[in-house]
């Protein structure tokens, strides 16, 4: 049978590895209701091929939405419908640059990133972060260096780290961008994910000041089978993008999607959706957090919101080589050394808290300790820095 949930976890095996919504978590019905609102509706418009630039009624929804979530007034105008985070990277990497420019991506990054960032052979640069993400002072020493044709970040509820960029430094960030003329990125996939306080509002907000691109999806908060997202930026920008030989040929992207994802916003289906994930993560947070500090694990930065906690472990740990031992114990995790693109910070580990309900991270974090116990024994260590 093929694998429905496309992960490819070993039968028996707890992947807190894995970055996805729970199956069960997925709005069936609210799609249901939107996906029948729309096709009742005797307009068979969506079903054509699409304004570049992407639905101009689902666009208008959406500025409404992201208005009342995003703490500023945006405009249509402003948005350019994508199929996600990783197509928006893509596009941007094939309008924004050329083969061999240079790109600065955090340290750590989303490691699927980097794939994308190859794909169009660009040379990646990292920047160091801390608890408060990007730090600008590092930044400023590698823009003294290079000529970047951006930077690539995940301000709020960074995937892996789980941090968020403060407020000063945003504001600095937007300085620097206008001082040394280098576009910013900003992956906002989990702006939206707050388990307490609302994050600082989404980078978007300087996107008339300064050369913001503010991504994001509706992976994280609907379904990522929709595949589908939103690019937030200065219009000027966004022309360049709907000139792409890509739309050019097939249109605005994901029409149906955006049909449907329209009705559900109509219909006020997406905030009980969104305080219900928020309300469910929310526990599986504060679970998690308490049995890693039941096993003596405390995680490097403690996250307010997003899908994820990063530890450290003693520098001794090579978190790719106990991967093996890991799963034989029925517990997966991602290795720290694929969220460096040189391959460093092999003593650390990403896991998610979104895909599991609460009995099975709290057996996953129980198999994970012990198997951190057995080789910090044998190797006459403790398991974490903390
Ligand atoms: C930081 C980040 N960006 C992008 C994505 C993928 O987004 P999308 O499904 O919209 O392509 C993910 C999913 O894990 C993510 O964590």
């Amino acid at each position: 049978m093929p694998d429905v949930t496309q992960t490819r976890i070993p039968p028996g095996v707890i992947d807190l590895g894995v970055g996805h919504p729970s199956l069960e978590l997925l709005p069936l019905e609210p799609l249901h209701q939107a996906a029948l609102h729309r096709l009742s509706q005797g307009d068979p418009s969506f079903l054509q091929y699409g304004v570049e630039s992407g639905d101009g009624y689902f666009r208008t929804e959406l500025a409404g939405f992201l208005s009342r979530h995003y703490g500023f007034a945006l405009g249509p105008e402003e948005l350019f419908i994508t199929s996600g985070v990783s197509q928006a990277l893509d596009l941007i990497c094939t309008v924004f640059t050329r083969p061999g420019q240079v790109v600065f991506v955090e340290e750590p990054t989303y490691f699927l990133s980097l794939g994308i960032f190859r794909d169009h052979h660009l040379e990646v640069v990292a920047i160091p972060t801390d608890e408060n993400g990007l730090i600008l002072e590092a930044l400023e020493v590698a823009l003294k260096q290079h000529q970047p044709a951006f930077l690539y970040t995940i301000p709020t509820f960074q995937n892996p780290t789980g941090t968020t960029l403060s407020q000063e430094r945003r504001e600095r960030l937007v300085e620097l961008s206008q001082q040394y003329g280098f576009l910013i990125v900003a992956d906002e996939v989990y702006q939206l994910l707050h388990y307490y306080q609302p994050p600082p509002p989404s980078l978007g907000r300087f996107a008339d000041r300064a050369g913001v691109l503010s991504l994001g999806s509706f992976s994280k908060i609907l379904a990522p089978g929709l595949r589908l997202g939103w690019i937030q930026a200065a219009p000027h920008r966004l022309q360049a993008l709907a000139q792409s030989g890509l739309v050019a040929s097939g249109g605005g992207l994901n029409p149906f999607a955006s049909a449907v994802v329209r009705s559900a916003l109509e219909l006020g289906l997406l905030e009980p959706y969104l305080q219900k994930l928020r309300s469910v993560y929310r526990s599986r947070l504060e679970a998690m957090l308490q049995a890693l500090r039941q096993e003596g694990l405390e995680p490097r930065y403690l996250p307010q919101g997003g899908y994820f906690l990063w530890l450290e472990l003693d520098p001794s740990f090579e978190t790719q080589r106990l991967l093996e031992q890991a799963i034989k114990e029925g517990v997966r995790y991602q290795p720290g050394a694929r969220f460096s693109n040189q391959g460093r910070l092999a003593h650390a580990l990403r896991l998610c808290l979104a895909y599991y309900d609460i009995p099975d991270l709290l057996e996953g974090v129980r198999r994970l300790a012990g198997v951190l116990r057995v080789v910090a024994a044998a190797a006459g260590k403790g398991h974490c820095i903390e």
